[in-house]
Formats: structure tokens, sequence, C-alpha cells
């Protein structure tokens, strides 16, 4: 019988004396990019370039030994890869999954580049990214992508396929839960329970090997590596990367896992927790090594400008925040809403964000995970009290107040979203006065299918007269940004039940520059 040691065994007899391309083609049992390619963080001269040797990417250390793997890496002008401008090679240690992050440097601006992996013999998939323009360049539009909330047991990637085939976009925003944390037995839309479409290999992440696991079910989806592979990622996380809800502030970590609970863990158990789990983000996303984690704290906050059309404020809203007060959840404010001295960004990142914004541009975004806007959440008219989202900026009413009045101060501003696996197109109130806009992006799958309306969604909007949409489907949005207008498209997906579906824009939200307050088109 010929068992896979009995062909390791053989593999490494014909290592002795043998040629570089033969050994290569008896090293790996199976393809060793089968996690696919992906690319990242753009700049105007270069972005990063990804991808990790996992021939067996369920098994331990991918399949691999435990030594560092040389992967060549081409980066070409064209697709055919007949105009290769720039190549290398990248070690990929086992200390790291065996990832590499590639920060291509020297390109020319505001172009297409393609890459793709060669480790002894085989070849990765090609990928594709786009420069941005020169930093004092004018360019005229940028189009680009919204996506996030990616439950692999909720639903298939379907949308995904869909956000690869879209055009000219200059990078997708992935505003985090990439992983989910747990495996649940059944899920719930529209109040009705539904089983897991596939299930994930693990009930609960701990270790680094848990959450590395979760990452590489993942990415084996191919409809999620033609999106990576497709066009630049800016990568984000939110709770789901370590645990449901957690936040932990840089003076006082882990505050919240959840509430009072007794059995929490104490902050030092939970940042080895977090540590892992930054570790695994990291060793999966096509990031700067800036990003490495250090203790436990991933550099997530920075900046995108594209040209002086756009300057996106890539927001870090977990790992500074103070713990959700009023014990978290849905419920009425109490007093620790209003609690003058809390914190959703931290001091040091919102004097970064305060410097960032003092260069001008045409349109700036603040492109991050929670709802900014205070809804109230009842979809009942018999409810007594406004009902809180206890894990969003209306639970931090002193530091939201404080995010408006500065996007207030900006002529033209919007918010972008994720974490309410819904839909939403709505304006910021700051004391009556419209200041900007948030979209609020659904997921690509958590919460199954949907319907167009959540039960209650009539009496929802009813409540919350600012916001002028929402929609309970899958999907991810296009942004169409120019300098009279900003569109964004909601595009949706009909089903995530079945592994293809239909893709259709069910609605479109316009703000135009120089005036606040959006319009549905
Ligand atoms: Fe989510």
């Amino acid at each position: 019988m010929f068992t896979r040691r009995l062909f390791m065994a053989g593999a490494t007899a014909g290592l002795i004396g043998a040629p570089a391309i033969i050994r290569a083609r008896t090293l790996w049992r199976d393809y060793p990019f089968s996690l696919g390619v992906a690319s990242g963080d753009p700049s105007s001269d270069g972005f990063v370039i990804w991808t990790r040797i996992a021939p067996e990417p369920m098994e331990r250390h991918g399949g691999l030994g435990l030594g560092p793997t040389h992967v060549d890496w081409e980066v070409a002008s064209d697709g055919g890869f007949r105009n290769i401008v720039q190549h290398g090679t990248a070690i990929a240690r086992p200390e790291l999954g065996h990832s590499v992050h590639v920060e291509i440097s020297g390109l020319l601006p505001d172009r297409p580049y393609h890459y793709r992996f060669t480790a002894d013999g085989e070849q990765s998939l090609r990928g594709s990214a786009r420069t941005l323009p020169a930093v004092n360049a004018s360019p005229t539009s940028v189009k680009f992508g919204v996506a996030g909330c990616q439950n692999y047991e909720a639903g298939f990637y379907g949308a995904y396929r869909h956000l690869a085939a879209e055009d000219d976009l200059a990078f997708v925003y992935h505003y985090g839960d990439f992983i989910y944390e747990y495996r649940a037995d059944f899920y719930f839309a529209g109040g009705l329970p539904f089983r897991p479409v596939r299930q994930h290999a693990y009930r609960n992440l701990i270790s680094l090997d848990d959450y590395r696991l979760a990452y590489t079910q993942s990415l084996m989806d191919i409809d999620l590596q033609a999106a990576r592979g497709a066009h630049a990622f800016l990568s984000s996380i939110d709770d789901h990367e370590v645990v449901n809800d957690w936040v932990s502030n840089v003076d006082n970590w882990a505050l919240g896992i959840p509430g009072d609970n007794p059995e929490a863990p104490s902050a030092e158990i939970f940042m080895l927790r977090k540590a892992a789990a930054m570790q695994a983000w990291y060793e999966h996303m096509p990031v700067r090594a800036s990003m490495l984690p250090r203790n436990g704290m991933v550099a997530l906050n920075r900046e995108l400008r594209y040209g002086n059309l756009l300057s996106m404020q890539l927001l870090d809203t977990r790992q500074y925040r103070d713990d959700q007060p009023c014990g978290d959840g849905f419920k009425p404010a109490c007093p620790d809403v209003f609690a003058r001295n809390a914190s959703v960004l931290g001091r040091a990142q919102e004097n970064w964000l305060d410097a960032n914004l003092r260069t001008p541009a045409a349109w700036y975004a603040m492109a991050q995970q929670v709802t900014m806007m205070s809804l109230d959440r009842r979809r009942r008219a018999e409810e007594p009290a406004k009902i809180l989202n206890l894990d969003s900026w209306a639970a931090y009413e002193a530091p939201r107040e404080r995010m408006l009045a500065r996007i207030g101060n900006l002529r033209n501003c919007v918010v972008l979203t994720g974490d309410e696996h819904q839909n939403f197109a709505g304006d910021l109130v700051l004391n009556d006065r419209v200041v900007g806009s948030e979209f609020v992006a659904t997921s690509i799958s958590s919460g199954g299918d949907g319907s167009d309306l959540r039960p209650g969604s009539q009496q929802f909007l009813a409540f919350n007269p600012e916001v002028k949409f929402c929609n309970d489907q899958r999907g991810y949005l296009v942004c169409e940004v120019n300098r009279d207008v900003w569109r964004t498209h909601y595009m949706v997906v009909d089903k995530v039940t079945t592994p293809t579906n239909i893709l259709s824009r069910r609605a479109t939200a316009e703000v135009a520059s120089g005036q606040v307050g959006l319009r549905m088109a």
C-alpha cells in the first residue's frame, strides 16, 4: 500500500544528489498554496503580498516540518507575467505558520499589478492589486469595496465571488469578523432557527493552533480566495477574531468578558488568549510587518490617502475601549453611558486622528467597526424606553459626541461600519444638527439568508428617523466617490445557504459634496 510515510521516505531518499526540481516535486504531498494568495495595505508605490505554505492545511504546521521554507515571488505589470518588474525570495517561517508577507515598494503609482508565488516548483494562483495614486495627485474618482462578518457556518461565501468580479476596485476595506470563535448547533434568522450550512472544526478557540485552524478552514473557501486574490484588502479586526464583544483598554486590559462573570479570565489570562488570536490574525492577513503583534497588541489604526480625494482613517474601536457599560447587551441606558471619562478610541488614537484630519482632502472616511448612530433598537411600539446596543458608540456618549463634533468640523465626512449583520444608511446627528452620514455594511454570511426587512423594521425606522434605509440581506458595499458626490451601493445576494447565489444592487445612498445628510438615490 502506498502510504504517506512511504511516500515521504522515498522523497527523502530521492533528495540525495538530486537536482532541485526533483526535490521540489517530492517534497510535498499536496498543493502548497491551498489557502490562496492575497494583497493588502496598498501605497502609492507598492502593497503587501501574502501567502501561506500549507500542503495539508488542517494538519499540524500545515503538513510541513519545522524548518523555514523558501518562497519565490514575482510582480508583473501584465497578467501574463511577460513583464516582471520585481522578484525575490521570502522565507516562510514555522513561527508564523509558514506565512509570508512581502512588502513591495518602488512600483509606479495608480496602476494595476499582478503577483504570484513559486515554492519548489509549485506555482500559486495569480493575484492582482493596484497601487494608490501619488500622495500629491488629484484623482477625480475612486471606487472601493467594504465587507466583513463572514461566519463560516452561517452561510457560504458566494457574495465574495461577486465582490471578486467587481471591476476597478482600488481596494476592499474588511472591517473584521474574518473568523468566529465558536461553533453553534443552530443560528437564528427572522426569529427562527436554522442549521449551520457547514461546521467549524472546533467548538471554541483558545490557543494559537485553534485560531490558526479557524483561519485555515475559512481560507480554504475558493470564493474568499477569489476575492482576496482580485483586490488589495485593508484588513481590520472586530470582536470575533478574539471573543464575542471583547474590549480592552491599554491601561486596564480585558475589562470585558463578559460583564461581571466571576468565571471570566483575569486580564493576564485574557491577554494570553488575545495574543494567540492576534498572532493567528497576522499570519493570515496581507498586512505590513508593523502590524506584527507586540505583547498581544496590534497597531491596527492607520491611514489610507487616495491622493487629495480621500483620506480614510482606519480606526480601532476594540483595543483601547472601556468595558461596555450597563453590563453590555441591548438595554436602556444606565448612567455609565454618559460617563465623561469613557473611552472608545483611547487618547493616543484620538490625537493621531486629529493630526491626520488636518491634512486637506475632498472627502474623509472613518472606517471602523461599531455603529456610531445612537439608534433606538426597539422593534415594538409598546416597549417603554429607548434600547441601546451597548456594544456600539451609542453606549459611550462622551467620546461619541467628541467624534461627531470632529466630523461636523469637516466639510465632507462619512463613516463606514460593520458589526450589525444588516444594512443601514443614516445620518449622524449632534444636538439636533446633521453632521455627517454613516453607511453600515451587512455581512458576507453572518445571520444566514435574511430577508429584505427584519420583523419590526417599520417600527425601528419610525423610532429612528435619521435612518433612511435598512435591509437584512447578506452582501457588501461598493463606494464610488468623486469630487461632487459620494455614492454607496448596497449589494445584496438572494441567499447564502447555497454555494452560488444571485447578486443585486438593493439601494444606493448619496451624499453631495458640501452638503450634510444623505439621500437615497
Ligand atoms: Fe459579525
